[in-house]
Order: structure tokens, then C-alpha cells, then sequence
């Protein structure tokens, strides 16, 4: 079995990456071959800014590796290393509908956002599609928000397929029901274009303040609360038992207690879950040469799989 999934340097990472994509990756890159990318191009869809970019993309990639990603079973590469990926997403936009891309919700939503509406932006899952295919892909760990794109991707392999023969694998999206959505502070999905994110290696001070800003009614505090009003228990369960978050719902429903102590509760939780991946991170921040050293090994693995792809494609459609 195959895995791979990518995630963009738009930004630092949050918990909503975490519990969403990272964490399942890093549960998967022990029941297959993974391959895991830091995917620098379609940030480029959204920021134009060199040095923002470079410097992101170390960060994912330190990240990732403090979260548990192990460079000895998993590849973890950048996007940008594996060239031919865009030469597969112009060979893939030449059967892709228009239409198809029309009704990508991710496009609806960016360019509702004030995005710039670019070619590349909007034939954003084209190249998403490139990324998953040129892998042979089997299982691709995303959050919901990119179940669409996942769908896409398996609409251009068989497309494809038809087209020139059985030449790409169908991938599936792996999602789980309690990750697939965190919700930010304000209930809604957590993303950095919302500015409601809990990054994951935050400041201890800026983990607590964004903590106790997660948005709340104005129950007073001796009346019961509706555990399910706030993001409060719903986060709390990611990082808590359930026997934990049981009793938490418990103390929400009887009343009696403020938003402030639960937040605290919550925030405490946080600080400790995270606190083996800020070690971890610590230690890899002592070595610097090894984030560049596991890229290049990362891409050269990535490469030889790619390269076979794209033989087989270019065979295919003619260009060979
Ligand atoms: P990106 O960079 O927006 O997010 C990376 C991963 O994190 C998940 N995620 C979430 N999951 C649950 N709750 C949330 N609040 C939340 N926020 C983010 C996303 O679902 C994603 O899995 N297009 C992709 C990057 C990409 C890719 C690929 C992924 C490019 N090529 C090929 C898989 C395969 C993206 O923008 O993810």
C-alpha cells in the first residue's frame, strides 16, 4: 500500500493540521510505503513572497518531523523537487471538464475570500490530482476540506484511463469521522484564512491567549451550558480521554462552573499533549543539517517513482 498526502507552507501549522492530515499520516507510515510533501507550488496560488515561502517550508518540514513523521519509513519531500508533477497536471488539464473545476468548492470559497481568481488557482485540483497520481497512490489522509479534491483526482484517473489506456491508479481518501473537521475558535472550520487557528507549536503565553479567546455565549455561570454551543469539549476530546471528556460534558450540563475554568482545563490538556513534539523539535533545531538531509533523501525517493509514472504516461498519450 501506497500513502501519500500533502500539505501547503501557506502558513504555521495548527491543530487542525494536526488531528486532521499529520497525525493519521503519521499513524499510516507504518502499514505501507508513505511519501508525505510539503507542497510549495499551490502555495504559490496564494502567496507571493519568496522568503515567506523558503522559510515556511523548512518550518512544515521541522514540524512534521517533531509531530512523529519518521524519514526512516515515510518520504518527506518538497513539491517543488519533483518537477515532473506539473508536467503530469498539463497532460491531466487536457481531459479535465471546465466544469469540473467550476464546481470545486475550494476555488468558491478562495475567491469569495478575496483571492486572486488565477489560472492556478483555479486549476488547483488539477495539480492536486498530478500530485496523487504520479505516485501510484492507493490512500491519501486528508481533513474533509479536500475530500472534493480527492474525488477529482479519481474523476481525471478514470478519465484518463479511458482515454489511453489503464495507465493511473485510483486513490482513495482516508478520512476519520471525529478529526475530519476541528473546529477553530470560533466553530467554524479551523484555518489560518480565518484567523482562528491554535498553531501547534505556539508560544506557551499565545497558546493560552488564543485559548481563552475561543468564542462563547453569555450563560451565566451557575447555569448548565450546552456542551456542543462552543468548540470547547469537541477540542478538549482530541486531547483528553473519554472518560476525561465525559466528565467534562458532565460539568458543562450541570452548571455552576465559567467558560474561563474550562478553557483552562482545555488549555492545559493542549500545553501537555504537544509538550513530547516540542522536545522533539528542540532536538532537531540542534542538528542543522538534518531537515536539508532528509529532503534530499525524501526527493530522490520521490523522483525514482515519479519518473516511472511518467514513463508509462508520456508511452501512453504519444510523447514518446
Ligand atoms: P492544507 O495545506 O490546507 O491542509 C493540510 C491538511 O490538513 C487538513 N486540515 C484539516 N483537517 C481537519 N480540520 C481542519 N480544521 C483542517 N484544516 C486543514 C487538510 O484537510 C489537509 O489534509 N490541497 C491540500 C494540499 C495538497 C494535497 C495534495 C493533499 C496538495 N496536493 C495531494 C493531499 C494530496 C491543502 O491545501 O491542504
Amino acid at each position: 500500500m501506497r500513502i501519500l498526502s500533502g500539505i501547503q507552507p501557506s502558513g504555521v501549522l495548527h491543530i487542525g493540521n494536526y488531528f486532521g492530515m499529520m497525525r493519521p499520516a503519521i499513524v499510516l507510515q507504518a502499514e505501507g510505503e508513505a511519501l508525505y510533501f510539503i507542497a510549495d507550488y499551490h502555495a504559490l496560488t496564494s502567496l507571493r513572497a519568496p522568503a515567506a515561502l523558503r522559510e515556511n517550508s523548512r518550518r512544515v518540514a521541522l514540524d512534521f518531523l517533531a509531530c512523529g513523521l519518521d524519514p526512516a519509513r515515510a518520504a518527506l519531500f518538497r513539491q517543488s523537487d519533483v518537477p515532473q508533477v506539473t508536467e503530469l497536471a498539463w497532460i491531466l488539464s487536457t481531459v479535465t471538464p471546465k466544469g469540473l473545476l467550476e464546481r470545486a468548492h475550494s476555488y468558491k470559497d478562495k475567491v469569495a475570500r478575496g483571492l486572486a481568481a488565477s489560472a492556478g488557482l483555479f486549476s488547483y485540483p488539477v495539480l492536486m490530482a498530478a500530485d496523487i497520481l504520479i505516485y501510484d497512490s492507493d490512500v491519501v489522509p486528508v481533513g474533509r476540506d479536500q475530500k472534493q479534491h480527492v474525488e477529482v483526482t479519481r474523476d481525471l484517473a478514470i478519465k484518463m484511463n479511458e482515454t489511453f489506456g489503464e495507465i493511473l491508479k485510483l486513490p482513495e481518501p482516508r478520512i476519520h469521522a471525529q478529526t475530519a473537521t476541528v473546529p477553530g475558535l470560533d466553530g467554524q472550520k479551523m484555518s489560518k484564512s480565518y484567523g482562528n487557528t491554535i498553531d501547534i507549536f505556539a508560544e506557551e503565553n499565545e497558546m493560552r491567549k488564543r485559548v481563552m479567546s475561543i468564542v462563547t455565549d453569555s450563560t451565566p455561570v451557575e447555569a448548565p451550558k450546552n456542551p456542543d454551543a462552543s468548540p470547547i469539549c469537541q477540542l478538549f476530546s482530541l486531547v483528553a480521554s473519554p472518560e476525561e471528556t465525559a466528565a467534562l460534558r458532565a460539568a458543562f450540563a450541570k452548571g455552576g462552573s465559567g467558560y474561563g475554568d474550562f478553557k483552562k482545563q482545555l488549555f492545559v490538556r493542549l500545553w501537555e499533549f504537544f509538550a513530547p513534539m516540542r522536545q522533539r523539535r528542540n532536538e532537531i533545531l540542534a542538528q542543522p543539517d538534518y531537515i536539508d538531509a532528509v529532503l534530499a533523501q525524501g526527493a530522490a525517493r520521490a523522483n525514482a517513482i515519479a519518473d516511472g509514472v511518467m514513463a508509462r504516461v508520456r508511452t501512453a498519450v504519444g510523447l514518446r
